[in-house]
């Protein structure tokens, strides 16, 4: 008996055409090579279990096919069913184009099948990532979602032969940050489908998690994570993995006998206290191991100080903790996947905010390191609170430092959202975070650091250094990054400057609108990375 087919055409969000073939529910259908059959309708809505599937392009073969390992066994089991209505319901699908096909397998009553792209895609020169991988997770979030929204509650998701990238897709593209709405998006769990590659779907998983957790801090209200709260969640986080991990929640008595002026200076203007967070995550068999230093601007709120920022997008700064979270989370994620590294995180944690306390423009504060600076602005307040956080960094003779932070917006100016801008003075440490970010998707771009920016910053009135450039619109990233410089002495640090990447509209189609966690993946695969370097 063949099917009666119905198609509609829907457009939705990143998916830029989906057809949707509906098999009447009531009917029975011929149900595999066994000739089982079963009506579709005495499967309970809470029940639905969905699949998602991937297809490839054939090479050389205009709307040619090609079926991944699982779609095919699927295919197999439904004696041709999956290809037969693959050609009949439209064109060949394309990379990122999706089909839902209902009823046709009693197990999974929804299957989306989703365009996987040509085959030989690979490393990709030009765009620096893995074009292969990068299609896999846009493909099996795509489905996932579909599903997420036909209210399935549990899918199974085709490996694509590369479960890893599969299960990165699914968890990134369900994430939705709805803790704080009655209505909540439907919870679906995942599982790999058609696949012995359980490790790789894991890891995958895991790095998804990081990712999300990052995501989760960065876009929740300024008013529930403060820095006290930021760092309890961190805390709760590393709780499983405390055999490996010591956490420090430095109060504001040990800042200022740390003599961190430049820290306290932003965060004077808050009635929220500051907290200094300190995680040592000892992974590597041999504790003596120097230590990979990871740093992030922590600014749970940034108002921009007396400095005040203009009210549109205001809101935005709630994620001004982005490289807090970034770090934090992919130390989270180290632990979880118990790396044999050290790595120590540092997060200076506070708001910046105006108030009678606040510092004004022009003030002269005095850093850990007894250098003087001019706050001119007290809304290039990032820069103010790493300084401190780099230089204490520096007495656990890391092997590398690593300094994330959403510091500019003028690197959103020169890069968008493409790419994080890496400044470094290591040409090592610019290769281990470029080869890192070709797998991960989430790349970077490296910027310069030249004498001509020193210049700009050092050129100051009253102090050693001003806290903005001479010519403070020009270069703002570059001028940033000479600041910071100042306060290094490591032949291995690298900043990375995250602010272009800091939210997503619909531009990694595989993340939904709002707060990004990026580059968390990229930092924890770049950990991941130096294992066997020495
Ligand atoms: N947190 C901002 C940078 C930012 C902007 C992050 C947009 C994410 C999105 C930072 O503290 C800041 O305000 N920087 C100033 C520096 C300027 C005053 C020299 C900026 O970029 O305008
Ligand atoms: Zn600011
Ligand atoms: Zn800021």
């Amino acid at each position: 008996m063949r099917p009666l087919n119905l198609c509609i055409n829907i457009f939705s969000g990143f998916i830029y055409e989906q057809q949707i073939t509906m098999l009447l529910l009531r009917r029975t259908v011929q149900a595999g090579k066994h000739g089982r059959s079963f009506s579709a309708s005495q499967t309970l809505l809470s029940e639905r279990k969905g699949l998602v599937l991937g297809v490839f392009e054939k090479e050389g073969e205009e709307g040619g096919l090609h079926l991944t390992e699982a779609a095919a066994g699927f295919d197999q089991t439904l004696s041709g069913k999956l290809s037969e209505l693959l050609k009949i319901s439209g064109p060949t699908l394309k990379q990122g184009k999706s089909r839902i096909f209902y009823g046709i397998h009693k197990d999974f009553p929804c299957v989306a099948v989703v365009g996987l792209g040509k085959t030989t895609a690979g490393v990709c020169g030009s765009e620096n990532w893995d074009t292969s991988k990068e299609n896999v997770r846009q493909a099996m979030s795509a489905g996932c979602r579909l599903l997420q929204d036909l209210e399935v509650k549990h899918v199974e998701v085709d490996g694509c032969g590369d479960a890893q990238s599969a299960a990165e897709g699914a968890g990134l593209g369900l994430f939705q940050y709805d803790q704080l709405k009655s209505k909540k998006k439907n919870k679906v769990t995942t599982q790999l489908h058609g696949s012995a590659d359980s490790a790789g779907w894991q890891k995958g998983v895991t790095y998804a998690e990081g990712q999300n957790l990052a995501r989760m801090l960065m876009e929740a209200p300024a008013n529930h994570i403060t820095p006290t709260a930021f760092a309890n969640t961190i805390e709760k986080k590393l709780a499983p993995h405390a055999e490996r991990v010591t956490i420090h929640k430095r109060s504001q008595a040990w800042i200022e006998q740390q003599q961190m002026g430049a820290f306290l200076s932003v965060s004077r203007g808050s009635e929220e206290p500051p907290v200094f967070l300190e995680l040592h995550y000892n992974g590597s068999p041999d504790s003596k191991q120097a230590p990979l230093l990871l740093v992030g601007k922590g600014i749970t709120f940034d108002s921009g100080g007396i400095s005040l920022k203009p009210s549109p997008s205001m809101d935005a700064m709630r994620a001004d903790m982005g490289g807090a979270a970034t770090v934090c989370a992919s130390i989270v994620t180290a632990a979880a996947l118990k790396l044999p590294v050290n790595i120590i995180g540092l997060a200076p944690l506070c708001e910046n905010m105006p108030s009678g306390k606040a510092t004004k423009p022009g003030d002269v504060v005095v850093a850990k390191n007894g250098k003087t600076i001019q706050v001119d602005n007290t809304d290039a307040e990032g820069r103010l609170v790493l300084a401190d956080a780099l230089c204490y960094g520096h007495t656990f003779n890391p092997r590398a430092i690593v300094n994330v932070a959403t510091l500019t917006g003028a690197i959103d100016v020169a890069l968008g959202s493409a790419a994080t801008g890496v400044f470094t003075n290591s040409d090592w440490l610019w290769e281990q975070l470029q080869k890192a970010s070709v797998v991960t998707g989430d790349r970077v771009w490296r910027m310069p650091l030249f004498q001509h920016y020193t210049r700009q910053v050092t050129d100051c009135q009253l102090a050693d250094l001003n806290n903005v450039g001479t010519y403070s619109r020009s270069g703002g990233a570059c001028t940033a990054a000479a600041f910071l410089r100042e306060f290094v002495t490591a032949p291995h640090w690298a900043h990375l400057d995250i602010a272009g990447v800091m939210s997503n509209k619909d531009e990694v189609p595989y993340l939904r609108k709002g707060m990004s966690g990026r580059p968390t993946r990229t930092l924890v695969e770049f950990a991941a990375g130096l294992v066997h370097k020495g």
